[in-house]
């Protein structure tokens, strides 16, 4: 199955009842596993998370190294249920940045044709991956 399919079926898995906006997330690491991701909203809002850190947080939590993020893949769908090319927001560019020291791609569907990519440094340049 294409990332695109796999990202359709997770879409629906996409707990989104106070935006109507849902977001699938599959991100590659450098050895070539996967990690899946939705966003998750909740009623107290600011709790919600999205679908890119949520399959962030799922690679490191299973041992994923900082460092080995390699692509990230999104597909949302818009509170009129169509295809919307949603780039990651600043927080999940944060994390993004840091978990793949700058290296990742990142793929955004607007189709299963129609895929734009960008590398992390240009979504967020000059990032502050480190203490030092
Ligand atoms: N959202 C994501 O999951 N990823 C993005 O790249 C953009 C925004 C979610 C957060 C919220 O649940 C909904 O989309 C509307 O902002």
């Amino acid at each position: 199955m294409s990332y695109f399919e796999q990202l359709e079926s997770l879409l629906e898995n996409s707990y989104s009842p106070f935006s109507h906006f849902s977001v699938a997330s599959i991100v590659v690491t450098r050895s070539g596993k996967i990690y899946r991701g939705v966003n998750v909203e909740s009623v107290a809002y600011p709790t919600t998370i999205c679908a890119e850190r949520n399959a962030i947080f799922s690679a490191v939590t299973d041992g994923t190294k900082v460092g080995e993020v390699s692509e990230v893949h999104i597909l949302a769908r818009d509170t009129k249920g169509e295809l919307f090319g949603a780039t990651p927001c600043g927080s999940c560019r944060q994390v993004i940045a840091e978990q793949s020291l700058n290296q990742a791609t990142i793929y955004i569907y607007h189709s299963a044709e129609d895929i734009t990519s960008h590398t992390i440094a240009e979504l967020l340049p000059d990032a502050f991956v480190s203490l030092g």
